[in-house]
């Protein structure tokens, strides 16, 4: 906590400000670009306009500057979280020995050590079912482990992949895959879904895509998002991964600037995160049907494209799904997801690993903003996990059973004679 001129007591807080003129929309941009801010939502400067919110963390330092700069300007604006640090303590809280706790593991987050260990215990207790599969490394060298879920050897099995934590600070993401994995294992054989999905095709789990980043908001900047490569000729670190990928890559919508949010890197896969999910799944193209990466926040499913305002030859199939999926979400959690390709619900957004799996022949992929819409936005508390979760959960089971059955092999009709 600082003590300002006046006396009074400031502390990081997140706004919410909806700029009602161009003038303001300028003065906004900058401001989160010339102060020590970071904005939560649009992702850049680039993105705010009138009329629309912006969620922006200012930290307790440049309060007074920020807040007396939007009074100038008659730019009103709303605390959407006062207390963010009080929150970030409780989410990083190693509360696993706290008998006063009644929340179950994968209703907490955890650390990047604590997911290796994860990954370690439960490929170990499910030898039959778990296999883990080292795909590559990071930028600092960590280990990128694929959790291979399988529970039979049929011949000619197709496979689901799902990534989550490709963005730092979007800590429900890898929450969800463990929550996947955890569900799938649990109830494989008692929920009629999971055991129908996994008894035809296999999952490929990434819990961290961006281990390197996701520790850095373990222990640095909780806001981070991107990786942590250091590049020549320029002070400011990390590439945006979902930037990185060859698809329509460093178009509109991303930047070759390094020091932006959206950073597209130095040329197409040229991180070694986005290199072994590339490497990956081009090995195993023909086997892996669907493609899903979890983000948050703002509760989407979008589908190809982001990188161009064109539809994805299958268009329709593929709204058809998530319309249902939300659908579904809705009548079970009473809780709205918007629906559509990318650049349509929200921005172009080129180089992302939806549409560059879509291009290598994936046609069902897929890329899920779970909760929440901005009130907690990237600090979701942990309560909130287990919704969170079960509605993503809902929306993987809509998708890959509608998969299933699209895919199935005709069965073969009765000999007559
Ligand atoms: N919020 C995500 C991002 O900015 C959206 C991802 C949608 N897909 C995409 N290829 N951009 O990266
Ligand atoms: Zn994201």
């Amino acid at each position: 906590m600082l003590k300002t001129a006046h006396g009074t007591e400031t502390q990081d807080q997140i706004l919410s400000i909806t700029p009602k003129t161009q003038e303001q929309v300028d003065i906004l941009k900058n401001v989160s670009t010339q102060y020590e801010t970071a904005l939560w939502q649009p992702v850049s400067p680039h993105y705010i306009k009138e009329e629309t919110q912006v969620h922006l963390f200012v930290p307790a330092n440049s309060s007074e500057t920020v807040k007396d700069l939007l009074q100038r300007h008659a730019i009103t604006h709303e605390v959407l979280l006062a207390n963010p640090n009080e929150l970030i303590e409780m989410q990083t809280r190693n509360d696993s020995t706290d008998p006063r706790s009644s929340s179950t593991y994968y209703e907490r987050y955890h650390s990047l050590e604590d997911i290796y260990f994860w990954i370690n215990r439960t490929q170990q207790d499910n030898p039959d079912k778990v296999k883990a599969i080292l795909i590559g490394s990071s930028y600092e060298k960590r280990p990128l482990y694929v959790l291979k879920l399988s529970v039979n050897n049929r011949p000619n099995k197709k496979a689901m992949w799902i990534d989550c934590g490709i963005h730092a600070r979007e800590w429900i993401s890898p929450a969800f895959c463990l929550w996947f994995v955890h569900y799938s294992l649990s109830f494989y054989k008692s929920n009629q879904d999971i055991t129908n999905i996994l008894d035809n095709m296999d999952v490929y789990v990434l819990p961290v895509l961006n281990p390197d980043g996701y520790h850095y908001t373990w222990t640095t900047n909780r806001m981070w998002r991107k990786n942590r490569s250091i590049s020549r000729n320029t002070k400011c670190i990390g590439v945006d991964l979902n930037r990185n990928f060859d698809a329509n890559w460093c178009t509109e919508g991303a930047s070759d600037e390094p020091c932006t949010e959206i950073y597209c890197g130095a040329f197409p896969e040229s991180e070694s995160e986005t290199q072994a999910v590339a490497n990956f799944l081009r090995i195993h193209k023909d086997i892996i049907q669907i493609y899903l990466s979890i983000h948050s926040y703002s509760q989407m499913l979008l589908f190809p494209y982001s990188c161009t305002l064109e539809e994805a030859e299958n268009h329709s199939e593929l709204f058809e799904m998530v319309q249902e999926a939300a659908q579904k979400i809705k009548r079970h959690y009473r809780n709205s997801y918007r629906y559509g390709s990318g650049a349509k619900t929200i921005y172009l957004a080129p180089g992302g690993s939806d549409d560059w799996a879509y291009n290598l022949g994936i046609k069902y992929s897929f890329t899920f903003e779970l909760q929440d819409r901005g009130r907690y936005g990237f600090l979701l508390p942990p309560s909130h996990i287990s919704r969170a979760c079960n509605e993503a959960l809902l929306a993987v089971k809509t998708i890959a059973l509608k998969v299933n059955e699209k895919t199935k092999a005709p069965t073969t009709p009765a000999q007559t004679i």
